[in-house]
Parts: structure tokens; C-alpha cells; sequence
């Protein structure tokens, strides 16, 4: 399983690249806004530069359908690991399957996103997508399984050995990392302020805290021995 932050934060980025867990970035409009990133193509060359040659996904934003292949192309061009989400359909309910497959046929690598079903998730798989983005969270909120889509779409993807990754995104909560993980995902994408609460606990802290003191508190029983 591939963890993913979903952020355009550099220093968060830099810091959890650092630490050796994260294997690519996502981002979308939402999260470029509250990073500070509003020159979207050098925020995003930075960040593609960064993780080099890991994949960074980044969402064209348009609801007309030559645009979204205008952007798609432009964005793509701006680093050999950028890959396009296109949204499965605009916001006046056109599909945009067409477009997905007509993208990774000319060499565009897709992350169809914005799903919140197990039949957009075949569709967008149907259409050629490398990877197709469930948004747990947004699901949970309108009352859906989360766990359930992705055990289903994993399943799915993997008998027909479609070419598309899950990508779990939308997390709230470090127990939808861990749902998502049992559940199967592919890729879990987490925002920085989880992937901190998953790697603390207050008792490692105490246990690390009580080691420390019992290796000083032997030093001094030697160092009192020698005298
Ligand atoms: C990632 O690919 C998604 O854009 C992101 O996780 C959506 O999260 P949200 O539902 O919290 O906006």
C-alpha cells in the first residue's frame, strides 16, 4: 500500500519526503487556496521538482470539456511526473469519461477524481484512468460505506485486472486511514495534520521519557560506584 499527502505545503511535503513515508502528493483548488499556492503552475513545478520521480496529481479547473484537455496537456508538460485529475463529470453532470481515455491515449497520466461510487469507480476504470480517486469522506458525510466501496472496487479492479489504483482520499480522521488500509486501498492520501496524529502516541512519549531516565539514573549508579 502507497500512502500519498494530500497537500501543496513544501515544508510539510519536504518533511514527511524526508521521513521516508510518502511515495507521491495530491492536491485539488481547495487545498492549492488554503497552502497559499495561486500561481497553480509554479507551486506545482516546485513540488514536482521536490519529489522527483514520484507522482504528483494536480486538477484541471474548468467545466468545459476542450479546456479540461487544454489544461490537461499544459499541466502535464510541466513535469514528466505530473499526473491530471480530471473530475468523472463536470458540475452540470456531464460525463467525462470521453476525455479521460482520450487523454491516456495520447500520454496524459490521469487520476480520475471526485468519485463517490463503486459504478464510477468501474466506469473511470473502463475508460482507461491510472488511477481513480474515492472520496471516503464526502461519502461517509451523505451517509455511505466507505469501507464497503473500497472492498468492493479493489476486488473489482483487481479480477478484471484493470490498470487503475484506488486512491482513498478525503480522510477525516486517523481511523479512516486505518478503515482504509484494512479495507484495501491502494493509496491512502492524507493531509499533513493526520499523518502527525498517526505517528504519535502519548505512551511511546512516556515510554521513550522513562527509558531515558532509568539509562541517566544507571550512569549515575556506575559513575557512583567508580568513586
Ligand atoms: C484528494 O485527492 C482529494 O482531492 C481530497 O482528499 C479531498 O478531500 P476533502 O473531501 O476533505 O476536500
Amino acid at each position: 500500500m502507497k500512502i500519498y499527502i494530500d497537500s501543496a505545503n513544501l515544508k510539510e511535503i519536504e518533511k514527511w519526503l524526508n521521513y521516508g513515508v510518502i511515495d507521491g502528493v495530491t492536491t485539488n483548488p481547495s487545498i492549492m487556496l488554503k497552502d497559499g499556492v495561486y500561481d497553480v503552475e509554479a507551486g506545482i513545478k516546485k513540488i514536482a521538482r521536490l519529489i522527483d520521480p514520484l507522482p504528483i496529481s494536480v486538477e484541471v479547473t474548468t467545466n468545459d470539456s476542450k479546456e479540461m484537455i487544454e489544461q490537461a496537456r499544459r499541466l502535464a508538460a510541466l513535469g514528466h511526473n505530473i499526473v491530471v485529475k480530471i473530475p468523472v463529470e463536470n458540475e452540470f453532470g456531464v460525463p467525462c469519461y470521453g476525455l479521460i481515455g482520450q487523454l491516456e491515449k495520447s500520454g496524459v497520466t490521469v487520476n480520475a477524481t471526485a468519485i463517490m461510487s463503486f459504478g464510477q469507480i468501474i466506469l473511470a476504470a473502463k475508460a482507461g484512468a491510472s488511477y481513480v480517486s474515492l472520496f471516503a469522506g464526502r461519502v461517509a458525510d451523505e451517509g455511505g460505506n466507505s469501507p464497503e466501496v473500497i472492498v468492493e472496487s479493489v476486488e473489482w479492479l483487481e479480477h478484471w485486472e484493470y490498470k487503475s489504483q484506488l486512491i482513498v482520499g478525503s480522510i477525516r480522521s486517523v481511523g479512516d486511514i486505518l478503515n482504509a488500509a484494512t479495507a484495501g486501498a491502494h493509496i491512502i492520501t492524507i493531509p499533513p495534520q493526520y499523518l502527525s496524529k498517526m505517528a504519535d502516541h502519548k505512551y511511546t512519549r512516556e515510554t521513550v521519557k522513562e527509558f531515558i531516565a532509568d539509562s541517566k539514573s544507571a550512569l549515575k549508579i556506575m559513575g557512583q560506584g567508580k568513586t
